[in-house]
């Protein structure tokens, strides 16, 4: 779906010259007539504070847990199935590094302009990959989780559709690479979209939200799925489809009014690095950016992340004692960020964040 032909009209279209010509599109639902609906809190790649991410185990705990949305990060296997993990290279999630019969698919690759080398699920077929274990992808950290480690398995975002459908939960899938994967003949789009329609999903604005750091397959998105779209945005850099294209586009320029009004044009909301609502200074939160409210007023909503219960995660207002990796104070940073004016939080923790929000609403 995301052609070459596409990427470039699509990046012609998001200059900066022409970002004020795009056309504005009706206000996102959660924002209806001024009204804020009631945050959400998203289940950041399952509740991957207390279970390997991405499994099926940690999706299960983050719904038990009050999230009104599960994250699968989604990437292709070589024949085209799509799975749940952050990154395409699955040497820090999997036990693929101890399995002689893969040894020989190690492999150096230029990943969004980076070299990355690993194994990657491009090289695998979903037979090959679901033989693999998942494991906690930060043990230091979180060593409790590493208790199961060779349990899990790497689910299908079929099997985290049909997870959602049964618990009555929303799915917000993000594109991880889109670009990249185009190029190597496995666009992320196309089966996406046929696993939205298989559990009749492709028309459900209030159960998907689709994100994606890059703006091209959004948009293609946009036309071909009636659920809604969250543009990622970041605190310093471009969109990879941008920089590709050398349009210019970064994620700055993307959160200017003419900015937002152009992402208007195609999404429901902005997910963003929590820093860019409450930046820091000297390593605390100081008071709110205009982002929540340029993009209220762009009909937009604001989901941000990531909110996780380690003290290294958050700005040092809310952090509790010196142990970097002990919790700190999730629950305030969490009331902070409602306080803010968001719309939703990503958390690795969504116990504390669902809490959090319960007290907050009263
Ligand atoms: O998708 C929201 C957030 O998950 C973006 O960061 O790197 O955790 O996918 P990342
Ligand atoms: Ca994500």
């Amino acid at each position: 779906m995301t052609t070459r032909k596409t990427v470039a009209a699509v990046a012609a279209a998001l200059t900066l010259s022409t970002l004020t010509c795009l056309p504005a599109q009706a206000a996102a639902p959660a924002v209806a007539d001024g009204e804020q609906a009631t945050p959400i809190v998203i289940g950041h790649r399952g509740a991957s504070g207390y279970r390997p991410e991405h499994t099926l185990a940690a999706y299960k705990l983050a719904i038990k847990q009050g999230a009104a949305y599960i994250e699968p990060d989604l990437v292709s296997t070589r024949d085209g199935v799509l799975v749940a993990r952050h990154e395409n290279e699955i040497s820090g999630t999997t036990d693929v590094a101890d399995r002689p019969e893969f040894a020989d698919r190690r492999a150096t690759k230029v990943i969004d302009g980076d070299p990355v080398t690993g194994w990657f699920t491009e090289d695998f077929t979903y037979a090959e990959l679901k033989t693999l274990n998942a494991k906690e992808r930060l043990p230091q950290v979180r060593p409790d989780n590493t208790a199961f480690d060779g349990e899990l398995k790497v689910p299908t975002f079929d099997q985290v559709l049909e997870l959602a459908r049964k618990r009555g939960v929303g799915v917000y899938p993000e594109t991880k690479h889109p670009t990249y994967f185009d190029s190597i003949g496995l666009s992320l789009e196309e089966p996406l979209v046929a696993a939205l329609q298989a559990h009749d999903l492709d028309d459900a604005e209030d159960e998907v939200i689709i994100q994606s750091f890059e703006v091209a397959n959004l948009v293609e998105l946009d036309q071909v799925v009636d659920v809604d779209i969250a543009q990622l945005v970041s605190s310093s850099g471009a969109p990879y489809d941008q920089v590709a294209a050398g349009t210019g586009v970064t994620y700055a320029s993307m959160l200017t009014p003419a900015g937002i009004e152009a992402i208007a044009a195609y999404a429901d909301g902005i997910g963003a690095n929590k820093d860019l609502v409450l930046p820091r200074t000297g390593g605390a939160t100081t008071t709110p950016s205009a982002l929540v409210d340029d993009a209220h007023a762009a009909g937009l909503v604001v989901h941000v992340w990531t909110l996780r219960r380690e003290n290294q995660f958050m700005a040092t207002n809310f952090r509790v004692g010196a142990d970097r990796n002990a919790p700190g104070d999730m629950y305030a940073e969490t009331q902070a960020f409602l306080d803010a004016g968001v719309d939703g939080v990503f958390s690795d923790n969504p116990d504390i964040a669902s809490a959090a929000l319960a007290d907050w609403l009263g």
